[in-house]
């Protein structure tokens, strides 16, 4: 018999080319080959978080995550990379089914070279028309976010934008929704709210298989919804993108780490854009701190707040097979 949550996720499943609807969404340092191949291997949608990677490395983390898997997986790939259009030829050269365009408007040109070499292009927008937008101009997928999310966020509940997003667009378009989602009851309401899937992230980042050191995972355990946190702008002048992650010493440097690039931007020494990278890499090197080094009191633990829900390590497929009875039990 077809479950009712199998039926509601049939054509994002269709979509991804995977037996449920649910993408890990690619996180930095966490979503490389381990995790997602497992995430993938689970009947799920595994992304490698391209982040800051160079083209030979995103060319070695697929080869690796094909040699773990067979199943379908994706790439994420951050808009302002100063290489993108070298990063897509490697995705070409691989063949990868789906990439994932994260990090702003995706650039003049780069939605054509994804769709040349046959893959499905995923995007993200903070704003209906915005989405619509790049829907007309080839964008074959859409997810939208929450600032219940961990990582980078925008300024608008899940709950909100599920309902701004989904009747203008889920009749016609396949939306996933990303953001806050612990459990399979909430992805039940979003299927039948029209999503034709959704994206977690905070919930596989503990997965047995991710590679995340100890210390991380242990931080996730032990934290409540409210130690998520989102960082604060401190100058009106150099508009940060909030990250939200576990409050720690390191949210604090991140301040301060603010206020210096304000200053440098102040006295001259530095262009906008290059103060914005400047922020951007800090957040990279902070969150590999924490993730790989294990220093969560320095490094970024970035994780949204249903990271309350992460209580114990598990395999990425029994993870996977809670969310589906939940979501099966709460629609049934
Ligand atoms: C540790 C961590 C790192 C992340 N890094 C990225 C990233 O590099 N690129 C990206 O598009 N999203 C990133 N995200 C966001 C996730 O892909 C996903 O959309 C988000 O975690 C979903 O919300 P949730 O955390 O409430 O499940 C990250 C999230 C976390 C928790």
């Amino acid at each position: 018999m077809t479950s009712k949550t199998k039926s509601l996720m049939a054509r994002g499943a269709a979509f991804l080319g995977t037996e449920h609807a649910i993408l890990c969404g690619a996180m930095s340092w966490v979503s490389e080959r381990n995790l997602v191949a497992a995430i993938s291997n689970a009947g799920a949608f595994g992304v490698i978080a391209c982040g800051a990677m160079t083209p030979e490395l995103l060319d070695a983390e697929i080869t690796g995550t094909k040699a773990l898997t067979t199943k379908p997986f994706g790439v994420n790939l951050i808009t302002m990379h100063p290489q993108l259009f070298d990063l897509i030829a490697v995705c070409a050269k691989h063949k990868v089914g789906h990439v994932v365009l994260a990090g702003g408007i995706p650039p003049k040109g780069s939605v054509e070279a994804i769709k040349d070499f046959g893959a499905k292009v995923l995007v993200f927008a903070p704003t209906l028309a915005l989405a619509k937008k790049l829907l007309r101009s080839g964008a074959d997928a859409l997810v939208i976010e929450g600032s219940e999310a961990g990582g980078h966020i925008g300024p608008v509940a899940t709950s909100v934008l599920a309902q701004e997003f989904l009747p203008a667009l889920a009749e016609d378009h396949v939306v996933f929704v990303a953001g806050g989602i612990g459990r399979g009851e909430m992805i039940a309401a979003y299927l039948e709210m029209g999503a034709s899937g959704v994206q977690l992230g905070t919930r596989f980042a503990c997965a047995s298989e991710s590679i995340a050191h100890p210390n991380f995972k242990q931080a996730f355990f032990r934290a409540n919804a409210r130690d998520a946190v989102a960082s604060v702008q401190v100058d009106p002048r150099l508009p940060v993108i909030p990250v939200r992650a576990l409050k720690n010493k390191g949210t604090e440097e991140f301040t301060a780490k603010q206020r210096e690039v304000a200053a440098r931007l102040d006295a001259g020494e530095i262009e906008m854009g290059e103060a914005q990278l400047q922020i951007e890499h800090y957040w990279a090197g902070a969150l590999r701190r924490a993730v790989i080094d294990g220093d969560v009191e320095n490094g970024s633990v970035m994780a949204g707040q249903s990271v309350g829900m992460v209580s114990k390590e598990q395999p990425a497929a029994e993870i996977v097979a809670e969310l589906i009875a939940e979501s099966d039990a709460s629609l049934a």
